[in-house]
């Protein structure tokens, strides 16, 4: 494996591998304490858009394995402004091991994967949100263990990023997904070709509804996001007056399975797409989640060094 793009780049068979590498990666951790098998490795991280997750859990990863990582922000970097993005590529493939992106446009994190010579990994663009994905099943997989198969995911709010990577990783490991969207905040049709394609082999079942109630009948995961992501500011108030029928309260949470657990990428804008009651009830899993971030990323930079 050379990039960390997208979950669709990759078979069902190679993500439940990385999977039960996050699971024994996380499991040492907790009883062995760090091991140091990222010895002598830099990760670069270029960020676009502000992160707490993404950029603490990628440095946290390299530290506990005894590499470092390097924080460039917008200012320095200049992505293809100051300098070419195939120049930055080149540039820092001479100076770091692996590259973490999180840009804008997708295609400017797939141009670095292009002309870099190391491992580049997508830490969120317009169009998905991979680490995130992964980190997902972990505890979806940690949550419903080997029960998993068959497992009613759904997602309620604006068809964004992070829902294009939940919907790959559900299609690829046979998990329903119903996606329940306001007109015009829908999935990336693209995206949903890919996830239909994959389905076809997994026996995955794809939804789209508009109804958040239908949305939820039967779930098992009842997730959501932010009804604004970063880059879409401009659109925040048209957005608060579409989405508020979405939001995942206790009265959507208790037409769900009974034993459903809700899941949020985070950072979450409380009481807005998620209630506060939700958010810090029992159903909540958005802080494993959160941590499984650490897990998960281990499991990708292991697998891109070549180490694990
Ligand atoms: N979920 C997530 O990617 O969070 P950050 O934007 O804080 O990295
Ligand atoms: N959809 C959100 C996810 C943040 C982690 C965004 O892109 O802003």
């Amino acid at each position: 494996m050379k990039d960390f793009i997208a979950i669709s780049d990759f078979s069902s068979e190679e993500i439940r591998d990385l999977l039960d590498l996050a699971a024994k990666l996380k499991q040492e951790y907790f009883e062995k304490g760090n091991q140091p098998i990222f010895a002598g490795k830099v990760l670069g991280m270029i960020f676009q858009k502000p992160s707490l997750r993404t950029r603490v859990s990628f440095d946290m990863a390299m530290r506990h394995c005894g590499g470092d990582a390097l924080y460039l922000s917008p200012n320095e970097i200049g992505l293809g402004k100051r300098e070419s993005i195939a120049d930055v590529a080149r540039v820092l493939s001479g100076y770091v091991q692996a590259l973490m992106a999180r840009t804008f446009d997708h295609a400017h994190v797939v141009e670095l994967a292009k002309w870099a010579d190391i491992p580049v990994i997508n830490g969120l663009s317009d169009y998905n949100h991979p680490c995130q994905g992964l980190a997902d099943a972990l505890t979806i997989v940690e949550k419903f263990g080997a029960k998993s198969k068959g497992l009613n995911v759904s997602y309620v709010g604006d068809a964004n990023n992070v829902t294009v990577s939940l919907m790959h990783v559900s299609a690829l490991l046979g998990w329903n997904m119903t996606v329940g969207s306001p007109e015009g905040y829908d999935m990336n049709p693209k995206a949903v070709e890919i996830a239909r394609e994959i389905a076809k082999k997994t026996g995955s079942k794809l939804t789209f509804v508009r109804d958040p109630h239908e949305a939820v009948k039967g779930a098992h995961v009842v997730y959501t996001d932010t009804w604004t992501s970063m880059g879409q500011e401009e659109e925040t108030a048209i957005r608060e007056k579409i989405f508020p029928p979405y939001q995942v309260n206790a009265k959507l949470m208790s037409e769900a399975d009974r034993d459903a657990i809700v899941m949020h990428c985070l950072p979450a804008h409380r009481n807005h797409e998620l209630t506060d009651d939700v958010a810090d009830g029992p159903q909540s899993v958005i802080f494993p989640q959160a941590h499984n971030r650490l897990h998960a990323q281990k499991a990708i930079l292991a697998r891109l060094f070549g180490v694990a």
